[in-house]
């Protein structure tokens, strides 16, 4: 680096932190940590400062970083989003504050001090209190309009509470962050890990990589949330709070989600023991947090202020460490996962992080390996991701012993050798013999489990033992097994062998999405086995259907359904070993039950919906698929019978006429309400 002029390491870094960017901000696949990218903008902007001719505004340092993406809208927010500054250490924060004080020429300043949280930035518009567009915060200008994706959030409200309080302005942007629990970030990857996917690296690209989706359904299918912490936008411009506080209070008051853990403070000293305070509490609060952010409290004097380029001079963030340790990596191994994707293992040295003990770390697939050169007897950087599964960052080539070899990833199946294969377009290498021992306990310990049969006393070891006796290889021997055998594994289980028996006769009738999300068809989960159980009603027709290729053409209208689960359904029907299973639990008497059509836990079923005029954001096809998504039908005339007339501007004749029977009219809202009632 010495070598080079200013001038070469300026365009370098300006290059390194572009590729950054579009890693994180478009792909959300970061390849370093938040820190490491810090330190690259802090070196540009400090040689852009001692070079200030080489310092140009389309610099990195200058301007946010640009979430757009293909397939979305573009549209302008009404006020610039903006970025924050940050910072890790606590002079840096005092010397942020006393230049505030200096500026402002005052001493008694009063500071809001908030979770900083990790998601993904967004502005949601609402007009006359209804919730009209949400957008990503895209270059700062404009962004991506994600209001079909933003919809399926459960929490946000789609129209402002009135009775709050606070007053409702005629348009609002109001900013936040969509965000994914730990919890549900950790469901999701251990589903992918199963599938062979990808595994995110993190809740916050998960929840970025999830509001880019372009089918609605999938993001429906993954939890999102959203908090609300700030002002775009208003009008008419009388609405202004007097401070950050009180806009928190409105927000609130509006009814929608808020960082809930908030400081109020007057110093620095009371700004960092409240930023103290919020590491110490932070694990337990909803949302992955990064650090804090420190807001001036006054409105009045943040405009006096103003802002940079990028980030207004009225805020800073300071971000929190990550937990992270250096380790001995003593070893790889391989696991085989249920449909027989093989992913590596990190064996560590035991290290304590984050107040517990690590010893194993996922390394993901073998091109991670590959691309970190990570080696077996390395000394490895290993970082908490997502709270709970720890991820190996990176090596520590200092401490790389010279006997150490490049790892090769295995070419055969640890467990039953078979050679393994790589699908094209697939990170995961995968054992694709499906006799395989491991993948058949496993199938056998996903269709017994909670989530799927929920087969009492069916658990991992007793799953082992049939199957390591050679009792179990396939779905349906679970239904013949022998009473002798099972009490010849040891003593005194009689009563807990029929008892066993018992509830695996018993599950022949459970509900059939049960079945169907116990069959380990690749992404299919328990919400799409439940739209399929209500959408053919049987194994059978569920199989017959899939051959047909009826699925794919009936896509549009089973929502929840998009072309990779269509496409996986079929191929697990086209295998004959499969369409065999099938044959054979309905032969042993296997009989689900399928959901009735009065109920079911489906909302709208049995109920008629007519749709008729404009709605405000929501085309007469979304309308529709959302209806039927819900188990509804949607018909074109009015009639005593239809339980719901969705009416929009300009309804005509059907208002009238529903008007007249007496039936129950809703507009887009209502819909939205009865929806997610
Ligand atoms: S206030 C004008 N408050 O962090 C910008 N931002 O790294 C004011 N963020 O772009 C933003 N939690 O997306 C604010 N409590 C919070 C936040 C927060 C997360 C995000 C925001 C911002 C980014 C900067």
């Amino acid at each position: 680096m010495s070598s080079q002029s200013p001038e070469q390491r300026i365009g370098e870094l300006r290059e390194i932190i572009s590729r950054h960017d579009e890693l994180y901000y478009r792909q959300a696949v970061p390849e370093i940590t938040d820190r490491d990218y810090d330190a690259l903008k802090q070196e540009l902007a400090d040689l852009e400062e001692e070079n200030p001719l080489l310092a140009m505004m389309d610099s990195p340092t200058k301007k946010v970083g640009d979430d757009r993406s293909e397939g979305f809208q573009s549209y302008a927010h009404r006020e610039r989003m903006m970025s924050l500054d940050n910072t890790y250490s606590d002079d840096e924060m005092r010397e942020y504050l006393a230049r505030m004080e200096r500026e402002l020429e005052r001493t008694e300043l009063t500071y809001v001090v908030e979770p900083k949280i990790d998601g993904l930035a967004v502005s949601v518009t609402y007009e006359a209190g209804k919730m009209t567009r949400a957008v990503t915060r895209g270059n700062g200008i404009e962004g991506d309009d994600i209001t079909a994706n933003a919809r399926t959030i459960k929490t946000l409200p789609l129209e402002l509470n009135r009775g709050g309080g606070a007053p409702i302005p005629d348009t609002i942007e109001i900013r936040g962050e969509i965000y994914l629990t730990n919890e549900e970030f950790q469901r999701i990857n251990a589903e992918r890990e199963e599938l062979g996917q990808q595994l995110y690296a993190n809740p916050r690209n998960l929840a970025a990589g999830t509001i880019k989706q372009l089918d609605a359904s999938v993001v429906a299918q993954r939890k999102l949330e959203i908090v609300l912490y700030g002002r775009g936008f208003t009008a008419p411009v009388e609405i202004l709070p007097e401070t950050q506080q009180q806009f928190f209070d409105w927000v609130k008051a509006w009814g929608l989600p808020t960082v809930d853990s908030q400081w109020s403070a007057k110093s620095g000293d009371e700004v960092l023991a409240a930023i103290d305070e919020l590491d110490r509490l932070r694990h337990d609060l909803d949302y992955p947090t990064d650090g804090a952010v420190v807001k001036l409290d006054s409105i009045a004097l943040q405009r006096t202020l103003g802002a940079t380029s990028k980030a207004p001079r009225w805020a800073m963030a300071y971000k929190f460490e990550a937990e992270r340790a250096e380790t001995l990596l003593r070893e790889i191994t391989i696991q085989v996962g249920r449909t027989g994707v093989l992913t590596p293992v990190a064996e560590l040295e035991p290290v304590q992080l984050a107040g517990t003990t690590v010893s194993r770390a996922t390394l993901h697939n073998g091109d991670e390996i590959a691309r970190k050169d990570i080696r077996v007897g390395d000394t490895v950087l290993v970082e908490k991701a997502g709270e709970i599964i720890p991820a190996v960052v990176r090596v520590n080539l200092e401490k790389r012993p010279s006997a150490c070899v490049p790892y090769t990833f295995p070419s055969d199946c640890p467990v039953c050798e078979t050679a393994t294969i790589r699908l094209e377009g697939e990170v995961a290498v995968r054992c694709p013999n499906s006799e395989c021992p491991v993948q058949v306990r496993r199938r056998v310990i996903h269709f017994a489990s909670r989530a799927c049969l929920d087969i009492e006393g069916l658990g991992e070891a007793m799953v082992n033992q049939l199957v390591e006796h050679g009792w179990v290889s396939r779905l349906p021997d679970l239904y013949s097994l022998d009473r002798d055998n099972l009490l010849s594994l040891g003593k005194n289980v009689g009563k807990s062998t029929d008892n066993l028996l018992a509830a695996i006769e018993a599950s022949k009738t459970s509900e059939l999405w049960r079945y169907i999300h116990g069959l380990g068809i690749p992404h299919v989960g328990a919400a799409s086995a439940k739209d399929l159980a209500r959408v053919f009603g049987g194994l059978r027709q569920l199989a017959d259907a899939a051959m047909d290729d009826y699925i794919r053409d009936k896509e549009s209208v089973i929502s929840g359904i998009g072309s990779t689960m269509a496409t996986a359904i079929t191929e697990f029907f086209a295998e004959e070993h499969n369409r065999q299973m099938i044959d054979d639990l309905i032969g042993i008497g296997v009989s689900p039950e399928a959901p009735n059509a009065d109920g079911g836990g489906v909302r709208f079923a049995g109920q008629t919906f007519v749709l008729t005029g404009t709605l405000p954001t929501l085309t007469r096809n979304e309308a529709a698929e959302l209806i039927e998504a819900a188990g509804g039908k949607v018909s074109g005339s009015v009639s005593k019978k239809t339980s719901y007339v969705v009416a929009g501007e300009s309804a005509g004749s059907k208002l009238a006429k529903a008007e007249k029977l007496g039936v129950e009219v809703v507009d887009e809202a209502g819909l939205q309400a009865l929806l997610k009632d």
